[in-house]
């Protein structure tokens, strides 16, 4: 008995012992660093290119990326939950050095589909992946970075470095994993393919599941499809204040969704802000006032075909 006590203490000690080595490795190691894939890429910057990629950075980067004055030399992530530690999103204007001059067109692409940056650095999923945007949108979001609008001129602004908690350290060395660079180009469906369009406008631009689906920590950013609780609903969100603000259930469930919505609502909530009772759609909740009716109605249309899920989410507007 006694031995056997001895042996279970002996096991217990390496165990433990095993696990403090992996939690300093870890803290020491920070956030990991691969190998870098040279792509060779030069986009187009005509001007339909730039301004379908200027209509995609206002959806899809200037959240984080721009500044008060709508200058995109970054600035401090107020809404990230403490948990994962404080970030800033980097000076990403055409400065040669302080920006993103210091990037190739290729780099960029690298890091806007793998999560990798110039220097081999992974990025936390504080800055997004767009795994399966279409290639000519990734190509248009470039060819905006490099034109000569007011919002890109060269910045000197240096962000601060971020400031990962452990948590985020040990997501990003065991559960995030860098995404393929795709093998294929990638094609964006066709207007006439309603649903289609508008799964890869909420699910692969927008990430409006990423928000509306259960947690950040079960979402599923290469096939958000597989997400926990598809747009049910109940991620915990943050506001200014640091209130809780429970993401909404849009799945279409007649009580606790949007069943009973009508598409213009839907389109007035999702462009401007305003829910069919008049209450505002309250922050994190942007507003996508640079996608067209027509687009919304893609994305409404598309979230008629999402598994029904019931989640009575408190509203804001309720406490
Ligand atoms: C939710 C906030 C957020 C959004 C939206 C966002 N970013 Fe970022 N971005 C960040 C943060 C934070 C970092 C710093 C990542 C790190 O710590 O490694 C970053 C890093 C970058 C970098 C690397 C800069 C460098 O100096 O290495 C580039 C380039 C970039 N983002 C471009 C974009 C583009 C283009 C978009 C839109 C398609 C975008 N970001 C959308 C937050 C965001
Ligand atoms: C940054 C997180 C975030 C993203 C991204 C996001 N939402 Fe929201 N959304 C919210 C929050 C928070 C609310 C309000 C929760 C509340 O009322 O308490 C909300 C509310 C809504 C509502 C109103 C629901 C209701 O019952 O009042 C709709 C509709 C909606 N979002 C659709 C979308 C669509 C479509 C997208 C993508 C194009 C999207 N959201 C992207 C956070 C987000």
């Amino acid at each position: 008995m006694k031995k056997l006590l001895k042996i279970l203490g002996i096991i217990v000690g390496v165990v433990v012992l095993l696990v403090i080595i992996g939690v300093l490795t870890i803290n020491f190691k920070g956030i990991p660093f691969y190998d870098t894939q040279e792509i060779k890429l030069k986009v187009e910057t005509d001007s339909a290119s730039v301004a379908n990629g200027e209509k995609l950075v206002g959806l899809t980067c200037i959240g984080c990326h721009a500044n008060e004055n709508n200058v995109l030399e970054g600035g401090i992530m107020e809404d990230l939950d403490p948990a994962f530690g404080k970030a800033w999103a980097p000076n990403i204007t055409s400065h040669p050095e302080k920006g993103i001059g210091k990037y190739t067109d290729g780099e960029l692409a690298f890091l806007l589909r793998t999560g990798i940056k110039n220097n081999g650095q992974y990025s936390p999923p504080w800055m997004p992946k767009f795994p399966n945007m279409a290639d000519d949108e990734i190509e248009d979001i470039i060819a905006f970075l490099r034109s000569d609008h007011p919002s890109l001129k060269a910045s000197e602004t240096v962000q601060p470095a971020p400031e990962p908690t452990f948590l985020t350290k040990m997501l990003c060395n065991v559960a995030f994993k860098p995404f393929p660079m795709p093998d294929k180009r990638i094609e964006k469906p066709a207007a006439s393919d309603k649903v289609a369009l508008g799964e890869y406008l909420a699910n692969d631009v927008s990430h409006c599941y990423g928000c509306h689906s259960a947690d950040f920590k079960t979402n599923d950013d290469y096939t958000p499809t597989n997400s926990i609780g598809l747009y049910g609903g109940g991620n915990k969100l943050v506001d200014l204040d640091g209130n809780i603000v429970p993401s909404s259930n849009i799945t279409m469930d007649k009580n606790t969704g949007i069943g009973n919505w009508t598409e213009e609502e839907f389109i007035q909530a999702v462009r401007i802000g305003k829910r069919p009772d008049g209450s505002p759609v309250p922050y994190p909740m942007p507003k996508y006032g640079l996608y067209t009716d027509q687009e919304v109605s893609a994305i409404f249309a598309y979230l008629k075909t999402v598994p029904i899920i019931e989640n009575d989410v408190k509203k804001m507007t309720e406490n």
